[in-house]
Formats: structure tokens, C-alpha cells, sequence
């Protein structure tokens, strides 16, 4: 029997949603993490301090009172409507911990995004003089590069030239999803990256090859399976610059089977044994807890955990929920269902 204790892991990019779908899934996350990184692409998006302080306040109060470790921090959306001084307030407030980008249509709720992150330095001078990083969904929406592309043709065309006019400035490459975006990592000191739990463990034939599967489908599309092997390769290293962001973000079945599907895989309910169990095939459990734990607390400035988690590698008995449904009668699919009857998680 395998076991191994782990300061408390973070979760350093999630979708907790709003309303009934927030109220459903943030116990989720409190459960197993302690600092969770919320992403602001809600209808209509986070783009203020006092957006983000209201939605973290919504957030706290779905919160079990057993978890009052759980600490969301709050991303504003990069947009033209972020108010350059209403934005160093936030950053000074700590009502905002980041900023994300997202390209326009690239995916769920990214209309309001930029159609170039050239657009936006002035912003990303006020986060570099103040140290807050730049979170980017790091994805080409040029119709003409091929989906599986997108990632490297993104950070090549568009995240290089940031980071070469503005070498101060910190950012996360977000989900990142190939080779092509490790490497960029790792020429680049400015830059960090967060790993899913799914780029971990899937590769496209899982997501395409035995009927088309919408539970798999998300952005960035998963990608090959020389892709998920550098993924791994950086996530089980120990390296600082890699750690553990979920990209849990939960859609109604209603909205994932259907002749289009949206995107996203959520991941909050089991994604740690889903990680635990690509660290355990590779022989490289002694690392997990700098992935989960460690790395992205450097990279924020925040000290470690004080509590910790026990995993252990054997048989569940328990039944292993599939779904969940929330009260507004939506059910989502809860990916990691396999790993979940392999690994027991407790709280010490
Ligand atoms: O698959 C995804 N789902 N990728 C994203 O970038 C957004 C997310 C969502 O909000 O559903
Ligand atoms: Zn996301």
C-alpha cells in the first residue's frame, strides 16, 4: 500500500460560476484546497475591484464552515474597461490578486476578451511595477491555424513579444497544453505555468478516438500524446516554474451533449487522485507536493500550507458519485471517477 502526506495542495485556476452552479460546486474545491485562483469569466465579466470583492464575498458564503482555510483570490478580466487606477487600488486592497487575458472567442465567456495582447501594455506595466502576475489563456484564434496548433502559434506570435518589450512582467502560461508551451516556460524566467489534471492524464485519442467524447472536450483541446508526455515529464520534475492549476469548470450536461458541446472538464471533485495516480505510474510521488503544494505559492509570494492531506493508494469501498446535480436541476459530469476508486484522501 502506497500513502504520502502533502501540505495542503492550492488550486491556482478555477471556475466557480455563480448562483445555483456556485453554490454546487465551491465546497468542491474548499474540500480538498487552500488558495484557489477564480477565474472572472462570468456573464457579464470581473473587471473591478469591486466586482471581484462582491464575488469573492459570494463565493465565501457557500463556503462549508469546516473549510475556512479555503482563500479565494480574485482575477479581474483584461478588458478596455479595467480602470488602470481602479485596478492599483485593488492590487493594493488585495481585492485583486491577477489579471487574466483571454483572446477573444477563444473560448467559454471570452467575448469581452482582447484581439491582441499588444493592446493592453499599459495595463501590464501597472502589473509589473506591482509584481501581480499576468494570467494567459494562451490560444490563437486565427481561423486558419489548425486547433492543435493554437497553443504554440499563440505564444510565438503574441505572449513572446510581451515578454520581450516588458521583461519585468510575471506571467502564467494558463492550462498549459503542449511541448511547444513547456519549452516557453522554460526559456522564459518571466513565466510560470499551470497543469490540469486532464492535460495530465488524457491525450486527444482518448477525447476523439473511441466515439467522440463531450466530457473530454475543453480549451485548450487536449492535445497529443507526445504533448501530454512533456506535460508530465515537467509536472513530475519538481521544476518551480510548473504547478498544479485545475481548470475545473463545470457545465450542465445539458450544454455538453448536443451537437456543439462547451468547454470545459470538471475536475474539482477528484482531480488531486487524478494527479496523484500520473505521479504514482511514473514512479515520482516524492515530487507531488511541490507541484501541488509548493510551486505555485512561491510563484504568488504566499507561504505554505500549515495543514495537510493524507493520500493512500488503495481500493475505495465507497461509491464513487458520478455527477452532481445542483438545485437549479442541472446535472455535471464529474471527470476523475476512476482515479477517485483508487486513491483515499484524507484531512489530517
Ligand atoms: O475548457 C475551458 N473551459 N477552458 C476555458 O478556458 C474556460 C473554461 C470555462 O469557463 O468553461
Ligand atoms: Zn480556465
Amino acid at each position: 500500500m502506497t500513502t504520502i502526506e502533502l501540505l495542503q495542495p492550492d488550486d491556482w485556476h478555477v471556475h466557480l460560476r455563480n448562483d445555483e452552479m456556485l453554490a454546487a460546486v465551491v465546497g468542491y474545491s474548499a474540500q480538498r484546497f487552500r488558495y484557489a485562483m477564480v477565474m472572472p469569466n462570468l456573464m457579464p465579466p470581473i473587471t473591478s475591484s469591486e466586482a471581484a470583492a462582491t464575488y469573492r464575498a459570494q463565493i465565501l458564503q457557500h463556503v462549508p464552515a469546516s473549510k475556512s482555510g479555503f482563500n479565494p483570490q480574485m482575477a479581474i478580466y483584461c478588458s478596455d474597461t479595467v480602470d488602470l487606477n481602479d485596478l492599483k487600488a485593488g492590487i493594493a486592497s488585495g481585492a485583486i490578486a491577477a489579471v487574466k487575458y483571454y483572446p477573444a472567442g477563444a473560448t467559454t465567456n471570452s467575448a469581452a476578451g482582447g484581439q491582441s495582447m499588444a493592446d493592453f501594455m499599459t495595463l501590464y506595466e501597472v502589473l509589473a511595477e506591482s509584481g501581480v502576475r499576468l494570467l494567459v489563456h494562451a490560444e490563437s484564434t486565427d481561423p486558419t491555424v489548425d486547433l492543435f496548433d493554437r497553443e504554440a502559434v499563440f505564444l510565438e506570435r503574441q505572449l513572446a513579444t510581451v515578454c520581450e518589450r516588458l521583461p519585468e512582467l510575471q506571467v502564467t502560461v494558463e492550462h498549459v497544453s503542449t511541448a511547444a508551451g513547456i519549452d516557453f516556460v522554460a526559456a522564459h524566467d518571466q513565466a510560470v505555468a499551470t497543469i490540469t489534471p486532464h492535460h495530465l492524464s488524457k491525450e486527444r485519442s482518448d477525447l476523439l478516438a473511441h466515439g467522440m467524447k463531450p466530457d473530454l472536450f475543453c480549451k485548450p483541446i487536449i492535445n497529443s500524446a507526445a504533448d501530454r508526455d512533456a506535460l508530465v515529464a515537467a509536472a513530475t520534475s519538481g521544476e518551480s516554474s510548473f504547478f498544479l492549476g485545475t481548470d475545473s469548470a463545470p457545465h450542465p450536461t445539458t450544454a455538453k451533449y448536443g451537437p456543439t458541446a462547451k468547454a470545459g472538464i470538471f475536475n474539482a471533485a477528484y482531480g488531486l487522485e487524478v494527479v496523484a495516480e500520473v505521479f504514482y505510474q511514473q514512479n515520482k510521488l516524492d515530487q507531488l507536493e511541490a507541484f501541488t503544494s509548493r510551486n505555485g505559492a512561491k510563484a504568488y509570494g504566499v507561504d505554505v500550507a500549515d495543514t495537510k492531506i493524507r493520500l493512500t493508494r488503495e481500493a475505495v469501498d465507497a461509491d464513487i458519485a458520478t455527477s452532481f446535480t445542483t438545485a437549479a436541476g442541472d446535472e455535471v459530469v464529474l471527470f476523475g471517477t476512476d482515479e477517485a476508486a483508487l486513491w483515499k484522501v484524507e484531512q489530517l
